[in-house]
């Protein structure tokens, strides 16, 4: 075995955190002049849900080429019509003023696939639910964008970011109070005194008319001058305000930068920063499918913004939340889960869970054979690697005594371990507060 390469690889993965969190938000004067106004939010109830990546069963769902797919992916693709029908139909059914999802709409951007979730999300519109939708790194310009048939995929029409804000025309950017010129985050009012700042992290412009997608995050300058306006004149108005956005603020486990880096907005510790200086204390988020709520205090003053990500109703344990705003301004928020779904019996809970670990096994697999371990040692290692994830992705993590053991391998495979330790552990490491029902102060 050549090591040189596989070292550089291992090197160049620990040293991998060392991107910026961005520094600290300067205040304006005028954010100075306004930091005594306190805007209360007003009574408010909504239901989230993030990542339904719909796949239209009509793009081919039989034969080697989609299978193929299937086995590199851990989403429930087959049942995301099924999932989303599900998610519309429960939250139809609740007393919500209006709902939220946190993008990757679709499973890569396919054009009929956003058709038809704006098909199936108009049936919330209809009853009286408006909905507000962010994009996702995949729901844009996304060559990814295929059908399956046979042993061949081929490619199908994805969207322009103008053909989003079209498709998406009902769920946020035709009712916008204001849309940003750079880029598709938009200003609305959902609730009398409540603005929604949705905001579009991706980095779809830089993807070209039809190429890769780009799985991290950025706010670009232009748009992060746009949000402190809204922000400012939200203090001016006395409208108090929450924030969505696909990417992650604030980390969801330790080296979450280190490991996973593009699943958190760039500059988050700066966003973040902005963000709580304005008073928004709430963000919701999606992208790492996990149900995750963690909180970041900044000083100067004294203030805590709480990063709620949702995870993906095509990922186990398919959950979506239902947040209330009551009038002692604190925000209770409740987690359900799709356990029933069209086509499947009371098994569907355990299929989905299924689904993800064998999923992530066979990741892990593939990780351990880049990194040259050998495959006798990958039995014992990708399951446990497999339930971390699974159990950092139900939220609420319970942490076992032993994160990663292996017995009779050799140093190679130990120094793998040794790296990969701290993301393991970081998985099974629930930061505070908790993450499927939990009160928020949304005074501080
Ligand atoms: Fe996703
Ligand atoms: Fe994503």
């Amino acid at each position: 075995m050549r090591y040189g390469p596989v070292l550089a690889a291992l090197v160049a993965l620990i040293l991998a955190g060392c991107a910026a969190s961005g520094g600290r938000f300067e205040p304006s004067a005028e954010l100075r002049e306004l930091r005594a106004v306190r805007c209360d939010y007003p009574a408010a109830r909504f239901a989230v849900f993030s990542d339904p990546h719909l796949y239209p069963r009509s793009l081919g769902t039989t034969g080697p080429a989609f299978q193929d797919y299937l086995a590199r992916d851990r989403k429930l693709l087959v049942e995301s019509e099924a999932l989303l029908d599900a998610a519309v139909e429960e939250i139809g059914a609740l007393d919500v003023d209006f709902v939220l999802v946190c993008g990757d709409l679709t499973k890569d951007g396919e054009r009929v696939g956003h058709q038809l979730a704006a098909e199936k999300l108009q049936r919330l519109v209809d009853a009286g639910k408006p909905v507000f939708v962010v994009p996702g790194n995949h729901d844009i310009a996304n060559a990814e964008a295929l059908r399956y048939q046979g042993r061949h995929s081929f490619p199908v029409p994805t969207v322009s970011g103008s053909e989003f804000a079209e498709i998406y025309a009902s769920f946020g950017y035709a009712a916008a109070l204001e849309r940003d010129p750079d880029s598709l985050s938009y200003l609305a009012e959902p609730v009398p005194g409540l603005w929604l700042l949705a905001l579009d992290s991706c980095r779809w412009r830089e993807q070209g008319e039809r190429g890769d997608p780009i799985t991290d995050g950025t706010i670009y300058p232009a748009t992060r001058d746009w949000m402190e306006t809204v922000l400012i004149r939200a203090k001016r108005q006395g409208k108090a305000v929450i924030a969505a956005l696909h990417h992650g603020i604030v980390e969801h486990y330790p080296h979450n930068e280190k490991f996973y880096g593009q699943y958190l907005v760039d500059d988050f510790g700066y966003l973040g920063d902005m963000l709580s200086a304005h008073g928004v204390r709430m963000v919701f988020t999606g992208h790492f499918h996990a149900q995750d709520v963690t909180a970041r205090t900044f000083a100067d003053p004294r203030r805590t913004l709480y990063d709620i990500e949702t995870g993906s109703t095509v990922t186990a344990p398919c959950p979506y939340r239902v947040v209330t705003i009551g009038p002692r301004q604190q925000a209770r928020i409740r987690s359900r889960f799709i356990t029933d779904i069209e086509g499947h019996g009371r098994d569907f809970g355990a299929l989905a869970a299924d689904n993800v670990y064998r999923g992530t096994i066979r990741l892990a697999d593939g990780a351990l054979a880049k990194y040259k371990v050998p495959a006798v040692d990958w039995r014992q290692l990708s399951p446990q690697i497999a339930r971390a994830y699974v159990t950092h992705l139900a939220g609420d993590e319970k942490r076992p005594a032993l994160v990663l053991q292996a017995a009779d391998v050799g140093w190679w495979t130990r120094l793998v371990m040794w790296s990969q330790k701290d993301l393991v552990e970081g998985w099974y490491t629930d930061l505070p507060p908790a993450d499927n029902d939990l009160c928020i102060d949304l005074i501080q």
